[in-house]
């Protein structure tokens, strides 16, 4: 194995709160081991056509609170096929790159096992996605952030939602997982929390409504991921409209902005660490895995494993959720 002494270092998927702090992370521990650092711009796109730019640790000075991503990123349709990806071997090759740290998700972590499989190439991934639904880490970069950020609107709209006497269906992300759906509808007290593990069923729903408007409790919050088997937010209150018409309902669909923000402490810890750790790992001669913090401690998991086995929910805090919302 030849010794690494340049390494790339890029953004790829949705982008994340805390992805800039394991940048400064990454660029700062490389140096300080004598290390060059290369910033690979717009994901995998800027792989293939060569957007590189050299990083410096002043590069990634005043960063470490800024959400998004100074490399910027993006969901490259050309590195699925086998051309792009020889195009960006040869872009690294050309630029002298003997190793790259990946900060993304499943999406970016299935381009990295191809692309080591395909070319040998030396690769450490970083768990950077707001959905936390990646095997190997208790949590992801920018998860808290975002849970932080989805409670500060609920509890707004909780207020409104109370003086109106309205029941208010808010839609968070969470194609696949139902993370974000489940913490956030803990901590804000939701009526209910719907999400793509669980199946949904609008009986037990209306039930629960029915039950809550016998007590007099006119007013509520649902929570629904995107992903849900229910269609979403507009779906779950027309059904409520049509088949239990004495709440009133309105629809929030939360967005991007669950992407935003200045990351939250956790984050910038977790981002931080996670950093520092993937260019130790490189150095001690680790390829190929995702290094993420499994109770408490750096852990270090396959690619293939980290995607394809999502992180459990816990169901039981479902049971507990509606338990506590009576
Ligand atoms: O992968 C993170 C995520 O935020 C998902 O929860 C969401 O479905 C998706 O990104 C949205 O992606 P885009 O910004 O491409 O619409």
């Amino acid at each position: 194995m030849l010794p690494i002494k340049k390494i790339g270092v890029f953004t790829s998927g949705g982008d994340s709160p805390g992805m800039n702090a394991a940048i400064r992370a990454i660029v700062r521990t490389a140096i300080s081991n004598d290390l060059e650092v290369v910033g690979i711009l717009n994901g995998y796109d800027g792989m293939i056509n060569g957007d590189f730019k050299k990083l410096e640790t002043t590069d990634v000075s005043n960063i470490i609170q800024r959400g998004g991503t100074i490399l910027k990123t993006a969901r490259s349709d050309e590195f699925r096929t086998k051309e792009g990806r020889q195009k960006a071997f040869l872009a690294l090759k050309k630029e002298n790159i003997d190793a790259v740290i990946a900060i993304g998700g499943d999406g970016t972590f299935t381009g990295a096992c191809i692309f080591e499989e395909e070319f040998g190439f030396p690769m450490i991934g970083l768990p950077g996605t707001i959905d936390n639904d990646l095997y190997g880490s208790d949590f992801t970069i920018g998860f808290d952030t975002a849970i932080n950020t989805v409670v500060e609107a609920v509890d707004k709209i909780r207020d409104t939602a109370t003086s109106h006497d309205r029941l208010f269906i808010i839609e968070v992300m969470g194609r696949d997982a139902g993370f974000i759906a489940l913490h956030s509808g803990i901590a804000c007290g939701a009526e209910d929390i719907l999400i793509p593990e669980t199946k949904t069923y609008y009986n037990s729903l209306l039930q629960k409504l029915k039950h809550d408007w016998r007590r007099n409790k006119k007013t509520g919050i649902i929570i629904v991921a995107e992903g849900d088997d229910s269609g979403g937010a507009f779906e779950v209150a027309k059904h409520i409209e049509n088949n239990f018409p004495e709440f009133k309902t309105r629809v929030t669909i939360l967005g991007h902005i669950q992407r935003g923000g200045s990351p939250s402490c956790n984050d910038r810890v977790l981002a931080s660490k996670l950093g520092y750790e993937a260019v130790i790992a490189l150095l001690k001669g680790k390829r190929g895995m995702m290094v993420g913090i499994a109770n408490n401690k750096t852990a270090f998991t396959l690619f293939s494993k980290a995607i394809k086995h999502h992180q459990f929910i816990n169901k039981g805090l479902l049971e507990m959720a509606r338990v506590l919302s009576n």
